[in-house]
């Protein structure tokens, strides 16, 4: 009897918690187009799966009338549960309950879910919906983000992180997303920034709405810091379960592997690239046309778009491919796409994801702006991370491979394993037009008809070095391919490297380009 009376009371208390911050702030968060907390983790997780820890924890805050209040779940929730059936955890804050602020017991409990996800190496995914740091905790709420930060750093490259902004993320808090590998977002409805409209006011006397200074459109497409859009919550909560179908659970596992499949007969191989060398193609349509079933799961889509990454799969095994837009700005690499390939491709490296890389480029944007920006730094960093990747490493040279793109692009000269190239690939310094001007200068100069001796040296130029078979006559190219032979090639490539195994020399870690 004593036993089913303390059942009840258990009921209560946990309904009592459940209420959130009542049911105001719950038809508030409704109307905004939001789930709430709860629903969006139950909407994730494979169905009765989600078991939710430390619901009783209160907060310890006794300044500013806070030993008044009573924060249900101090803001946060935190559990664990499956994707795919596979074990995930997850917090989601509250944003009922005192705006999701992040005070010293809510850090813990974000803190508790991390460090479980790091002890069982299983994916972590934290949904952000809080005002930042609470400030009515003072230091302690600091103390709290210090302490996520730094676990989301130990966690980096052993399980996958995934941050989804769905609400506000204000404040040093965007920083932990930020450490995270992968930022979901959700239009109209994240709003990510260090400092709000309300400081931006005092400060500078400007005015911008949340919209404009931090909004989902606004990471997806400026400045690169959210990887996935989506245009309602379900489709955020789709797009995350499709990214957990690709990549493994921690990085000495492998991703589910599925049966293979064959792309789609829409997509044509020896038909998407122009005859025209000037004229652009999308590569997404080449990308489809040799990944199973042509599904290509994009990353960073509308940010640095002359560039394209993301995962697809060969023979059912998960594939990162690293392409060259010559839709976008001709396929150049600047600054932005450098940054967007080189983190993606240690994203592959730490977590065992063979890289496919294909290549069509005149090579760096050159210009003052690009040079100001850094170019040179930014570069660096996708030369860096080709040459460390040990994954499997194999590249096709589709058309243009000039200049240091040829190198950056994952050559033979960074460790390529397989290097392919179509019969239309030109590998050279730079694009004909531009090196005959330079080194026939005098001869172009010294004509009678400077500009028929232009064209003369142009086609002379082209006809050396416009194709791919100085690159294979020294070994720098494996195998020059008709098109359609590209896919049973990539097959072919893959399954023989799955055993690849090669160290480097020893050190604590190296130093990057940041
Ligand atoms: C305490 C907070 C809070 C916060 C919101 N609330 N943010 N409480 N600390 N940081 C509370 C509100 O007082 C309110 O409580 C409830 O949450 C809902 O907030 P509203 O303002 O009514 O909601 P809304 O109009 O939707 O506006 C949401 C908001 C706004 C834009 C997020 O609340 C806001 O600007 N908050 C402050 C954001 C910010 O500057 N954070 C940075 C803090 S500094 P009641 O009781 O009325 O319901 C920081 C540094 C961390 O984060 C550094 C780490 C390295």
């Amino acid at each position: 009897m004593a036993l089913k009376r303390k059942i009840r009371e258990l009921h209560k208390k946990r309904e009592e918690v459940l209420t959130g911050g009542g049911e105001k702030a719950i038809e508030k968060q409704i109307a905004m187009g939001k789930l709430t907390a709860r629903e969006r983790i139950i909407s994730l997780v494979d169905k009765n799966t989600f078991s939710e820890y430390d619901l009783f924890v209160e907060h310890e805050a006794r300044d500013f009338n806070m030993d008044k209040k009573k924060l249900h779940g101090d803001g946060v929730i935190i559990g664990t549960g499956t994707i795919h059936k596979k074990p995930v955890a997850i917090y989601a804050q509250d944003f009922t309950v005192a705006g999701g602020s992040l005070g010293l017991m809510h850090s813990r409990k974000i803190t508790k879910i991390m460090d479980y996800a790091l002890k069982m190496r299983m994916p972590l995914i934290g949904i952000n919906d809080s005002g930042g740091a609470r400030i009515q905790e003072g230091v302690n709420s600091l103390a709290g983000y210090g302490e996520i930060f730094f676990r989301n750093t130990l966690s980096s490259g052993v399980i996958p992180q995934i941050s989804v902004i769905l609400g506000p993320c204000a404040g040093g808090a965007v920083y932990s997303p930020a450490l995270t590998d992968f930022v979901f977002v959700t239009d109209k409805i994240s709003k990510m920034f260090i400092t709000g409209p309300e400081v931006i006011k005092t400060v500078l006397g400007e005015e911008i709405s949340m919209e404009d200074l931090g909004g989902a459109r606004v990471h997806s497409e400026i400045t690169g810091n959210a990887h996935f859009f989506a245009k309602s919550e379900p489709e955020t909560l789709e797009q995350i379960k499709k990214l957990l179908s690709f990549i493994p659970w921690n990085n000495s596992d492998k991703a589910l592997a599925f049966k293979s499949k064959e792309p789609k007969k829409d997509y044509k191989i020896g038909q998407i690239v122009p005859d025209d060398p000037t004229q652009p193609y999308d590569v997404r349509d080449v990308i489809k046309a040799v990944v199973d079933d042509s599904d290509f799961f994009e990353v960073q889509e509308k940010w640095a778009a002359n560039i394209v990454i993301g995962f697809g799969r060969l023979g059912g095994k998960t594939i990162g491919f690293v392409c060259n837009q010559p839709l976008v700005l001709a396929g150049v690499l600047d600054v932005d796409s450098s940054d967007k390939s080189a983190r993606f491709i240690r994203y592959c490296d730490a977590f065992n994801i063979p890289i496919v890389t294909l290549v069509d480029l005149p090579g760096y944007l050159p210009g003052v702006d690009q040079e100001h920006a850094g170019v040179i730094r930014h570069g660096a960093k996708l030369l860096y991370s080709y040459s460390e990747a040990t994954v499997p490493k194999i590249t096709l040279i589709i058309r243009k491979a000039y200049g240091g793109g040829y190198i950056a692009m994952s050559s033979r000269h960074l460790r390529a394993d397989f290097v392919f190239a179509w019969p239309g690939a030109e590998i050279a310094v730079m694009g004909p037009e531009g090196a005959a001007n330079i080194i026939f200068r005098k001869e172009i100069n010294e004509a009678e008809d400077p500009e028929k001796m232009r064209q003369k040296k142009i086609k002379e130029y082209k006809a050396k070095f416009s194709n791919p078979y100085v690159a294979a006559a020294k070994g720098y190219i494996d195998a020059v391919i008709e098109p359609e032979e590209t896919r049973k090639l990539l097959l072919h490539a893959i399954d023989v490297s799955d055993n690849k195994a090669i160290s480097g020399p020893r050190k604590k870690h190296g130093i990057p380009p940041f």
